[in-house]
């Protein structure tokens, strides 16, 4: 379907910023999501793309290759700067961003004035934020209504405040956007975001950031109410099995019965936080880890997953490439700046390996050694993972029906035989099988 930028837009904002002196940074916001196709429940997070540029990724990519929704970087007005973070500040709620290539003046990017406890055209005053205080982690209304450090926090608790949120998010809808992610969700109470979700239709899909913390009286299962929770444990699992040496088999412990039920929960190799985190896997780890773990989380069947499509950084705060108005640019998948993830044929392969074995159950797993792991979904797909550096000549028993199968990782450049419910398969080093019965 063809998607016109005006349908993408999405967002709320959680907290708006402090201009306090020059520093003003924020957070708040969410992105959000629109609809590329109905077939998938697969998004892309398309972090820092103009509007031109979803809408071609939408149309010509997203679309073709089986993605069901893009996430955009929030759309409402916010405050000036390059770094990627000032789009997470908002000052009103106009649809007014990096993405629209209007000229600005004044303050926001959309010229809207605004100062400390005072922004008219929303309009904000003093009364509609929380007086500051430090936040005790072990208090949950001092989780979602004392300050993170330098960002003044909206009382969404109030008629007012609370008001003003679904105003805007029921303009977005109207705009034709399917769902929201809520930043930060963790810092606003559960019935504050269902409240501004309520009356909205049709019901918009709704993903909210709240990772888990040991011991925190504000757990992400709690936002399960409001519909999906990213689920940071499944990331975190990807670091300790690929990253710190825990064996790719213990991913099959995973996952635990308090992560938030699959129905509820995104998962993802990276996001745009993590990926700059300096701890967690990213596109450019060693041994083809980034692909081999986003394989596995396509490949298995807990939670919702989102691919993120970013750009090279060398500074983390740095945005992607803006005009002399900061207005970015188109972006370009060939030249070495953003790297458009979702285009990756190993990646594309999976997302149809993932639309094709969806709702059947995982079975057969077996590790021929802990970095050696295979599994089937149902009698349809099959998958095999070798993150060792010496080749893998497996042997392995299949519910897949007997045939001749494209392996989707080489592109069909290798063929699976499945004969007598088994396929032999030399899996290279640092990498993968997987076929299904969409690709004979
Ligand atoms: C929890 O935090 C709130 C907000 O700061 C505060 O009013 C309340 O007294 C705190 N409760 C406890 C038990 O410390
Ligand atoms: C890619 O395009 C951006 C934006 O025009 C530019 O800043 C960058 O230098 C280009 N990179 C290459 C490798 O051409
Ligand atoms: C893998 O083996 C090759 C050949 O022995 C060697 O050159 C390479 O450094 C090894 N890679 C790792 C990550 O150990
Ligand atoms: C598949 O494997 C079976 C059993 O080894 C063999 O008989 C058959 O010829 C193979 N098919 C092809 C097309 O290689």
């Amino acid at each position: 379907m063809p998607f016109h930028p005006h349908t993408l837009s999405v967002v709320l904002a959680l907290f708006l910023t402090v201009p306090v002196p020059a520093t003003a940074r924020a957070i708040a916001a969410h992105n959000r999501i629109a609809r590329a196709t109905a077939q998938s429940d697969v998004i892309v997070q398309l972090f820092q793309y103009n509007w031109n540029s979803v809408a071609n990724e939408c149309t010509n990519y997203l679309g073709p290759l089986g993605y069901g929704y893009a996430q955009v970087s929030p759309p409402h007005e916010h405050i000036l700067g390059t770094q990627w973070s000032s789009d997470y500040a908002p000052v009103s709620y106009k649809i007014h961003s990096k993405r629209v290539t209007y000229p600005y003046s004044g303050t926001g990017i959309g010229g809207s004035p605004y100062s400390p406890f005072d922004y008219p055209a929303v309009p904000y005053t003093a009364s509609d934020f929380h007086a500051e205080c430090d936040i005790d982690w072990f208090n949950a209304t001092s989780i979602h209504d004392c300050w993170l450090p330098g960002l003044s926090d909206l009382r969404t608790e109030s008629d007012h405040v609370r008001d003003m949120q679904r105003a805007y998010l029921a303009d977005l809808v109207s705009l034709g956007v399917d769902g929201f992610r809520f930043d930060a969700a963790k810092w606003m109470a559960v019935d504050d975001i269902a409240n501004f979700l309520s009356e909205l239709s049709p019901k918009p899909f709704a993903v909210q950031e709240a990772e888990w913390i040991q011991g925190s009286p504000v757990q992400p299962n709690d936002y399960e109410r409001n519909g999906n929770v990213h689920e940071f444990r499944h990331t975190w699992s990807l670091d300790v099995a690929f990253l710190q040496d825990g064996g790719l088999d213990s991913l099959f412990q995973t996952p635990y019965p308090d992560w938030v039920t699959s129905d509820n929960a995104n998962v993802f190799v990276a996001n745009h936080d993590t990926e700059r985190s300096g701890g967690d896997l990213r596109s450019t780890s060693s041994n083809n880890a980034y692909l081999l773990a986003t394989i596995y989380t396509l490949a298995q069947s807990y939670g919702h997953p989102t691919i993120l499509s970013g750009y090279d950084f060398t500074d983390k705060d740095a945005g992607a490439p803006v005009d002399s108005d900061e207005m970015l640019l188109d972006v370009d998948c060939s030249n070495g700046t953003h790297r458009c993830e979702q285009r990756w044929p190993v990646i594309s392969a999976m997302v149809k390996f993932h639309n094709t074995v969806s709702g059947s159950d995982m079975r057969r797993a077996v590790a021929a050694g802990k970095n050696q792991i295979s599994f089937g979904r149902g009698d349809v797909g099959h998958v095999a993972i070798n993150y060792e550096n010496a080749t893998w000549s497996a042997n392995i028993q299949t519910d897949v029906p007997d045939g001749i199968y494209c392996d989707v990782i080489s592109s069909c450049q290798r063929t699976v035989n499945v004969s007598g419910g088994f396929f032999a398969y030399d899996v290279y080093a640092y990498d993968s099988v997987a076929f299904h019965t969409g690709e004979k």
